[in-house]
């Protein structure tokens, strides 16, 4: 495993779920001290104690990304603790199997809470203390479900994802010159604990299956990959962009 995020500190949201414990996992393995952060306390500190028993700097912390006041606690403590941030991971995301039609009132707000507005918080505390602390990178966990209509369904998801995608590319600029790299990163249909026990069997799982041109679902620590790089230096010059992780799905 390569070195490359030695001495940087990255702080992840929703990192007990499928893709956040494979990028926690991922950026651990490369070197970064990392903060598990979710909305249930237990498990980020049984993650952070798994990491540091193999070696890794690790801080397991509650937040709630829809939290504002949550948001200034958990930077402030990253700082306090690891003396900086310089990697931002978005991921905490969540859906509602609901149309154009369907949706409530209740369901979209909750779904944009999380999915967007989780995002914009996480954006607006992090940004700052990644730029005070020499620069670093960001990465917004979207979705193809943020560029493309997909299964006409899920449509607060697809509006939350969509705006992380552009919501992306207009901090990335206001950041440019200021050492903070954004980018979105898009990942198709990844069987995940939970995704699997949902979609195994089912039409949908055939479907996505065969709508991916590869034939076959997406991997978390594929994922992971994707982030270890936007992360990384390797990605300098790499800011607004969207990369997909899709097995091509949307290059069709
Ligand atoms: P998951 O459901 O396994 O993990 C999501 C995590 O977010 C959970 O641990 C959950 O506790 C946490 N979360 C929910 N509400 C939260 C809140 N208010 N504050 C903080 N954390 C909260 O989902 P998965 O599959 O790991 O997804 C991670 C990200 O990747 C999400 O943004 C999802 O939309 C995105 N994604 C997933 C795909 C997939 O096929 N699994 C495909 C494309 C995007």
């Amino acid at each position: 495993m390569h070195d490359r995020l030695r001495g940087r500190t990255a702080l992840i949201t929703g990192a007990t779920g499928g893709i956040g414990d494979a990028v926690a996992r991922r950026l651990a393995a490369e070197g970064a001290a990392v903060v598990v952060t979710d909305v249930d306390a237990t498990r980020c500190a049984e993650l952070a104690k798994e990491l540091s028993d193999h070696g890794a700097r690790a801080l397991g912390l509650a937040l709630d990304v829809t939290d504002e006041q949550a948001w200034r606690t958990a930077v402030q403590r990253v700082l306090d603790t690891y003396g900086g941030l310089t990697v931002l991971v978005n991921n905490a995301g969540i859906a509602e199997t609901r149309t154009v039609e369907t949706e409530t009132q209740e369901s979209w707000d909750k779904v944009i809470a999380v999915t967007q507005t989780g995002v914009w918080l996480g954006m607006k505390y992090g940004g700052p203390a990644i730029e005070d602390s020499g620069g670093g990178s960001v990465v917004n966990i979207a979705s193809i479900f943020g560029t493309v209509g997909g299964f006409g369904s899920q449509f607060s998801y697809h509006a939350a994802k969509g705006a992380v995608r552009l919501m992306t590319k207009n901090a990335a600029l206001h950041w440019a010159t200021r050492g903070v790299r954004v980018n979105s990163l898009h990942p198709g249909f990844i069987e995940t604990p939970r995704s699997r026990h949902l979609w195994r069997g089912t039409p949908r799982h055939r479907a996505m299956v065969e709508g991916t041109p590869m034939q076959r679902l997406g991997r978390p620590a594929e994922v992971a990959g994707a982030v270890a790089f936007l992360a990384s230096e390797d990605a300098s010059f790499v800011t607004g962009s969207e990369m997909y992780v899709d097995g091509g799905w949307t290059a069709r």
